[in-house]
């Protein structure tokens, strides 16, 4: 850490990945301001008479709930602020905003953003699993976007020519975006990477203490975006020697449903052979990759494909569950780099049950029992445990993390939270103990396009233009919680193939 940290700031960010740094942006004193023209009038008529959108009370949004229009996953600040800054964006293509962001420097709160990455940019700075940099993102770029400086704009900065329409960008570009944004938009000075924060602790009823090392900063209102992915389930015990082997010339052990398990599945060298455990069950908990449609995400559908033909076979007891017909295997040729038929082996619900390292070091032989009870023994050369990531809230202080999150025995796995850990919480009130806030991943609506109604909201509280009072943030019906894919990303983005708006015009 080059720069010193100050002794006092009105603010104190902690994380640095999109979410802080679009709080960053406004507390600079770029202020959203409705600009008019929302297709839904009724909202419309709503903001045309108070265009500045800190004043976000409940009767904004009290109409989401009964129209077709509006997404019932994320919190209604968020899916306001989502629909006026891309109108439409999932039937048109060049959506416009409808906000303005105007700079009153007048109206900026000192703060600090501070995040243990080296790199701004939270979770898109690195990859701890071992999945290709390449892969495209879920989300189209006008999705991951921050106010002021686009995607598209850091496209064309860097290669000289205008972005696609519906590009995916791979997770580097993304990387490269959040790593450049905050000196395009000018707010680097409010910004440390490399910083990992501890023990911050209430400092009487005048605000907080953060540490960072031996350095005590001292601020009024405190803001978490820490996020949820910062920790890897890591693999049970018994399966740590299988963890440590890395023989790519034996078989590959992946267990998980999501898209880690698919993004290594994608990476895996398509001669190496691929030994897959994953979770099944297609009505109450579906993996999200079932969502995905085939023509824009293709490598995840596909790789869903399998997984489902995989269980068919094992439940018709079909005992080596991986050797549908032929024809059947065949369609699904999304990769023709890979031989699934004879480099995939998809095993639903089944679990491992021994583990011996061979003598060389080299191998495992791990002995797995089936859906039908039936065990098989395979050598696998390495194991990619993909079940999820989870965050710590252990940089508070004891007291402060039980006001925060609860007792520790409140959730299912004690000392790590979810997107599904603060939801509720955030459902009443994004600042969830007196002067603390959440935004981001944490609050359960992971997407970075639901991140900006929680940081207009939490700064309008912050500015002091937004009374106590005012808006919780109430949830629009009662299955919210079941809309949350157990690896915290929602993915209502996932059933549509936007190419088909262009050509269907
Ligand atoms: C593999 C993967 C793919 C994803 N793809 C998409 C996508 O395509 N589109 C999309 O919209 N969303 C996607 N997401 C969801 C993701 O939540 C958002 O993209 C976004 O990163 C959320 O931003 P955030 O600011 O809330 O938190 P994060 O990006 O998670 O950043 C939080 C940061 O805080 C840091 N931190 C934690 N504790 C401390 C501490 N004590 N001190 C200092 N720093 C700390 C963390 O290390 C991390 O760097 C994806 C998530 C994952 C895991
Ligand atoms: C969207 O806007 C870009 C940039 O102005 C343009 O190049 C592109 O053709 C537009 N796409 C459509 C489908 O209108
Ligand atoms: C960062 O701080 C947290 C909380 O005190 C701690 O658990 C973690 O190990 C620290 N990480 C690093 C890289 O120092």
């Amino acid at each position: 850490m080059v720069r010193p940290l100050p002794e006092q700031v009105d603010t104190c960010i902690i994380g640095n990945g999109p979410s802080a740094l679009i709080l960053s942006y406004i507390l600079h004193g770029h202020i959203p301001y409705y600009k008019g023209g929302h297709q839904d009038e009724l909202l419309d008529s709503k903001l045309i008479g108070r265009r500045d959108l800190f004043d976000l009370s409940p009767d904004l949004y009290a109409h989401f709930q009964s129209s077709l229009r509006y997404s019932t996953q994320a919190l209604p600040i968020n899916t306001l602020l989502d629909t006026l800054l891309r109108p439409n964006a999932d039937t048109e293509v060049n959506s416009t905003s409808l906000v303005e962001w105007k700079l009153e420097p007048r109206r900026a709160v000192s703060h600090v953003a501070l995040g243990n990455a080296p790199h701004t940019g939270g979770q898109w700075v690195d990859n701890p699993v071992s999945a290709s940099w390449e892969i495209g993102t879920l989300s189209y770029a006008e999705m991951l976007s921050l106010p002021g400086y686009s995607f598209a704009e850091h496209y064309s900065r860097r290669h000289g020519k205008q972005m696609a329409d519906f590009q995916r960008p791979s997770r580097t570009e993304v990387a490269d975006y959040y790593a450049a944004y905050p000196e395009a938009v000018g707010i680097e000075s409010s910004i440390w990477t490399s910083t990992n924060v501890s023990s911050i602790s209430r400092d009487g009823a005048k605000g907080f203490i953060v540490n960072v090392g031996s350095h005590a900063l001292r601020c009024k209102h405190l803001v978490l975006a820490t996020g949820i992915f910062s920790v890897v389930i890591p693999p049970p015990r018994f399966l740590a020697p299988v963890a440590s082997l890395h023989n790519d010339r034996a078989p590959l052990l992946v267990i998980g449903s999501g898209f880690s398990a698919a993004d290594v599945i994608i990476s895996t060298s398509p001669r190496r052979r691929i030994i897959h455990i994953f979770h099944w069950d297609p009505e109450n908990r579906p993996s999200p990759l079932k969502g995905c449609h085939r023509h824009a995400y293709p490598e995840y559908a596909g790789v869903y494909r399998q997984m489902k033909l995989s269980a068919i076979a094992a439940t018709k007891g079909n005992l080596n569950g991986h050797a549908p017909a032929p024809g059947l295997r065949r369609k699904s040729s999304y990769f023709p780099g890979r031989d699934w038929e004879n480099a995939y082996e998809g095993l639903p619900n089944a679990e491992v049950v021994d583990v011996k390292v061979d003598p060389d070091g080299d191998t495992a032989q791990v002995t797995i029992r089936q859906l039908d009870g039936a065990t098989i023994i395979r050598t696998v050369g390495g194991l990619e445990y993909v079940v999820g990531r989870r965050a710590e809230m252990n940089y508070l202080s004891p007291s402060l993390q039980s006001e925060v999150v609860g007792s520790p025995g409140s959730t299912s796995t004690p000392g790590l939270i979810s997107g599904k850990t603060l939801r509720s919480r955030a459902e009443e009130d994004l600042e969830i103990a007196p002067g603390v806030f959440i935004i981001g991943s944490l609050t359960g609506d992971s997407l970075v396009r639901h991140a900006f109604g929680g940081c207009v909201y939490a700064a309008g509280r912050i500015m002091g233009t937004m009374s106590k009072s005012a808006p919780p943030t109430p949830k629009l019906d009662g299955k919210v919680e079941a809309d949350i894919r157990p690896n915290g990303i929602a993915h209502e983005d996932l059933h549509l193939d936007r190419r088909k708006m262009v050509q269907t015009r």
